[in-house]
């Protein structure tokens, strides 16, 4: 095939987002998030078009072009932000999809307007396509597109890649529009998942609800072969792996160190403030070794930093009130004048600060309670070009697949989570950098053009 051949992506999100400075005058600057961080390389190499929506209600502004991407902004109505994404989308699918952690919620009218919104981006996709394009659709909020986008244009290839966890029939059968969801998947040609078992679960259920016959990973489906398989996806490991080298970053690393007053340990958790990510649990296990007295202020410090994310959807407003309250507990009962037990930083950073961050953590958190694949992991392994620092993982992230010499944890089991942490705090450090080695090779070799690169070529073109 030839690699002219154009991509389109259609994500929820475009990969920028709109800023108005103090003179009126509007800007786009790249924003952050998995999903952006992991395609905006791809894209900017094959100077691609990308459909999504820009973050604000009312009306669209007109495509533009950004770093060498086709912006091809689509409208949602006040409405439809409310029933479509923070409704449909993250109040019944990102719990439903995540173990039910969170009830999800079932409403006829938030289903309507996932049906609508979805339309429209099929028809955004549809027009911006040029003839025999290679389109490729992002995550839950978009699952109906790739039947709407056949129905309008077979003349184009279509991939759907799923970020997050695809259920097991136990779960995924509660949702009243269950057929649907899976026919719309279906009109996809490949369809990625970041673990085999997200795959295997979505081929019981085509079998079981539309009585398919998969043959290992295909199935055929009105005429086509549908394929569904793992695509593990991944970070830009060279870029991160850059900045964490450059000596400001070294210079702003050792005073985040001075600025928390030479603690021995600094533990690190870096999240989206959402309920899957197992913060609550991080904060119960560093309160429990405080109070224990098997870790000490001000020789230990945690810092959380949450990034503000989907604050108008309940359970995040009731998640955020939680944290915040264990947060004042634990600085109540153990921190110092000056000094703090738990760092809390409601708040996004630069890549450049977060690398910071990394580079000072001796222990880095990640204890999601269900995770599709978890880019913040393989973020601290890249920025450890030192090969210190320890990571503590949980077996319930995508990521845990590939970094076996983290110190994976159980995030259900509290003493187990304290065992591993007080064992990551005091690791010998030639143990530590020998994971830390493997764990870079791993993720090296496995970034994200990796990821795109077997996908689209699993879609016949070269990345
Ligand atoms: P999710 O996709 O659920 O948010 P991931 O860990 O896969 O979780 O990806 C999160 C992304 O958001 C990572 O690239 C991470 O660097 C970025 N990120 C997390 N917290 C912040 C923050 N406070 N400021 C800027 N970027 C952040
Ligand atoms: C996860 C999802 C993405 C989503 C991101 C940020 O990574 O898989 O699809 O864009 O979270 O969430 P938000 O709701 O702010 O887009």
């Amino acid at each position: 095939m030839s690699d002219r051949t154009s991509i389109v992506v259609v994500a929820n999100r475009l990969p920028v987002d709109r800023e108005v400075r103090a003179d009126g005058s509007v800007h786009w600057r790249p924003s952050p998030g998995g999903l952006v961080t992991a395609l905006e390389p791809v894209m900017r190499k094959r100077q691609g078009v990308w459909v999504g929506w820009s973050g604000d209600a009312g009306d669209a502004p007109e495509p533009f072009e950004a770093d060498g991407i086709q912006i091809h902004p689509v409208p949602l109505s006040h409405r439809e932000v409310d029933s479509y994404y923070e409704g449909f989308s993250n109040a019944t699918l990102w719990p439903l999809y995540h173990d039910v952690i969170a009830e999800p919620e079932y409403h006829r009218s938030w289903w309507d307007d996932y049906v609508t919104v979805n339309r429209r981006f099929a028809d955004a996709a549809a027009e911006a396509a040029p003839d025999n394009a290679v389109v490729w659709v992002q995550d839950y909020q978009l699952q109906l597109v790739p039947q709407m986008l056949r129905e309008r244009r077979p003349d184009l290839r279509i991939g759907f890649f799923l970020h997050i966890p695809f259920p097991p029939q136990e779960l995924f059968m509660q949702l009243p529009w269950r057929t649907q969801v899976i026919r719309g998947l279906l009109g996809a040609d490949l369809i990625g998942f970041q673990l085999p078992g997200g795959a295997a679960n979505f081929l019981r259920l085509a079998r079981r609800l539309i009585d398919l016959k998969p043959r290992g990973s295909e199935v055929d489906f009105e005429g086509r072969t549908v394929r569904a398989r793992s695509f593990p996806i991944s970070i830009d490991f060279a870029s991160i792996d850059a900045i964490a080298r450059e000596e400001r970053i070294a210079k702003r690393s050792a005073e985040i160190r001075d600025e928390l007053g030479h603690p021995k340990t600094i533990l690190l958790g870096v999240d989206r403030l959402d309920y899957t990510k197992g913060i609550a649990i991080r904060l119960k296990t560093f309160s429990e070794l405080l109070q224990d007295g098997s870790v000490s202020v001000p020789d230990v410090a945690l810092i959380q930093i949450a990034t503000p994310s989907r604050e108008r959807v309940e359970h995040y407003k009731v998640l955020r009130d939680e944290i915040e309250l264990q947060v004042g507990r634990i600085n109540g009962d153990y921190g110092n004048v000056g000094a703090p037990a738990v760092h809390y930083l409601h708040q996004s950073f630069s890549r450049e600060e977060l690398t910071a961050f990394y580079r000072a953590a001796d222990v880095m958190l990640v204890t999601p309670l269900r995770d599709g694949m978890n880019l913040v992991a393989k973020e601290y392994v890249a920025s450890r070009v030192d090969h210190g620092g320890t990571l503590i993982l949980s077996e319930f992230t995508g990521a845990a697949a590939e970094l076996k010499q983290a110190y994976l944890v159980n995030p259900h089991d509290i003493d187990g989570v304290k065992e591993r942490v007080l064992q990551a705090i005091n690791a010998d450090p030639a143990d530590a950098r020998r994971r830390m080695r493997r764990m870079r090779r791993q993720v090296a070799e496995h970034d994200v053009s990796r990821w795109a690169a077997d996908f689209l070529q699993a879609m016949g073109i070269e990345a």
